[in-house]
């Protein structure tokens, strides 16, 4: 068999840290791969004015596979000024890469799987009626549609007359006839029946295959009644042909609180992208936040995978890095899976596990420390350290 090539796309600050430590534990669990640097993010927006170079997506295209740290965004006025000066007033416009990964290769599904490790410190305890505490077992994975709704990009300040004088043929915006245009901000939630059916039949197939009881729906179909009411359609379609799966429904607003109360309660959710985003960082935090917040971007022939986690611009500098690499490194677990080498992604997994549960290695977000540089001398683990406890873990095994 060929060996195998992953794009790498370690990105800016705290991403290209995190990478690092993921790839020497995928070496360990003996993955042979070939691994191509593709350049991405903030640097790049300010040496050349595209922050996701027509190569990177040259070797995506080629090789199908992406791992992926974190990027820096930053408002327009910022990007605008960090732009190097030889590139200034060329109509260079900042667009998140990663946004703009999903879009272009059409990686429509976005997996938030969201689980307890035992013996993580920051895991979701509640009290008992009789004062008690107690931690329920969360397992939860999210399925955020991944390009549609709100990140479309189809937004306007100061709409057009055109686009104004379309959207007045809709008696709602009676309601806004007094407004100035250039007061007027308008973005669209677009949701579209094959994204919609897609994602919904997704969600489904993996709840039978991985044996969840149900799969909710998290919108708002209530007030949001076509968008939200599309994706409600699609999960009614695709749940007859799974009709063993309970079929849920929960308004986002409603589901951030039920998520502090019984989050055991739920298996697979289903989110258009906006909810999606939100309800899986719900859950995340109930599971240890954002240092093992896991996520896959799946298309039907490029995939990238990544923690949810930014660059973290604050801890970039840190030597040694502090933070946490547990989601990059479940991240390339699940990548693992995704191409078939799933007995691979479950020794990283167990090794995970183990080191948690013995709870002898931690990073400073597990000791709930303030991330400051003394926090190593202060008895937490180094990124490097914690790689190093998930790899001696997985020696054992192999
Ligand atoms: P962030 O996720 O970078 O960091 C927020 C806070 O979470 C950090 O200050 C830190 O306290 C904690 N944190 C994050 N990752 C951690 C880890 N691995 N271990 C321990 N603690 C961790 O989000 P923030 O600060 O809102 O954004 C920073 C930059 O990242 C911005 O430019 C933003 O646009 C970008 N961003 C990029 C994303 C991506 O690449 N997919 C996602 C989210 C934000
Ligand atoms: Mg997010």
């Amino acid at each position: 068999m060929t060996k195998r090539t992953i794009v790498t796309m370690p990105g800016d600050g705290i991403g290209i840290h995190v990478l690092e430590q993921a790839l020497r534990v995928l070496d360990v669990v003996g993955f042979d791969a070939n691994y191509v640097h593709a350049d991405i993010g903030w640097e790049l927006w300010k040496k050349e004015g595209n922050a996701l170079p027509q190569r990177t997506l040259d070797l995506l295209a080629e090789h199908h596979i992406g791992l992926f740290g974190a990027i820096t965004s930053k408002p327009k006025d910022k990007a605008t000024a960090e732009l190097d000066p030889s590139l200034k007033d060329k109509g260079f416009v900042y667009f998140s890469p990663i946004v703009g990964l999903r879009q272009h290769f059409n990686l429509q599904l976005c997996i938030r799987p969201c689980r307890t490790f035992a013996g993580n410190p920051l895991n979701f305890i509640r009290r008992t009626a009789d004062g008690g505490f107690e931690e329920p077992f969360v397992d939860v994975v999210i399925f955020r549609q991944n390009t549609e709704c709100l990140y479309s990009g189809v937004e306007w300040t100061n709409p057009p007359d055109v686009v104004r004088k379309a959207l007045e043929t809709h008696k709602k915006m009676a309601a806004f006839k007094n407004v100035l245009s250039e007061q007027l901000a308008i973005s669209c939630r677009i949701f579209t029946w094959p994204a919609c059916i897609y994602i919904a039949e997704k969600a489904f197939e993996y709840a039978d295959k991985y044996g969840y009881k149900s799969v909710t729906v998290c919108e708002k179909p209530n007030v949001i009644r076509e968008t939200s009411g599309m994706m409600e359609a699609a999960a009614k379609e695709a749940n007859k042909k799974y009709p063993h799966i309970e079929r849920w429904s929960t308004n986002i607003d409603a589901q951030m609180m039920w998520l502090t109360k019984n989050p055991e309660d739920y298996g697979v959710i289903l989110s258009g992208n906006m909810f999606g985003d939100i309800v899986s960082d719900g859950f995340a935090g109930l599971t240890g936040g954002l240092g093992f917040a896991l996520s896959g971007n799946i298309g039907e022939d490029v995939a990238v995978f990544e923690p949810t986690h930014g660059s973290a611009p604050k801890y970039a500098g840190f030597n040694p890095s502090i933070v946490n690499p547990i989601a990059m490194i479940l991240s390339a677990a699940m990548m693992l899976d995704h191409i078939g080498e799933i007995e691979k992604g479950n020794l990283i997994r167990d090794a995970v596990a183990d080191v948690i549960k013995e709870g002898k290695v931690r990073t400073y977000d597990m000791l709930k420390m303030s991330g400051k540089p003394d926090v190593i001398s202060k008895g937490a683990a180094s990124c490097e350290q914690m790689a190093t406890a998930v790899i001696d873990k997985i020696k054992v095994k192999v």
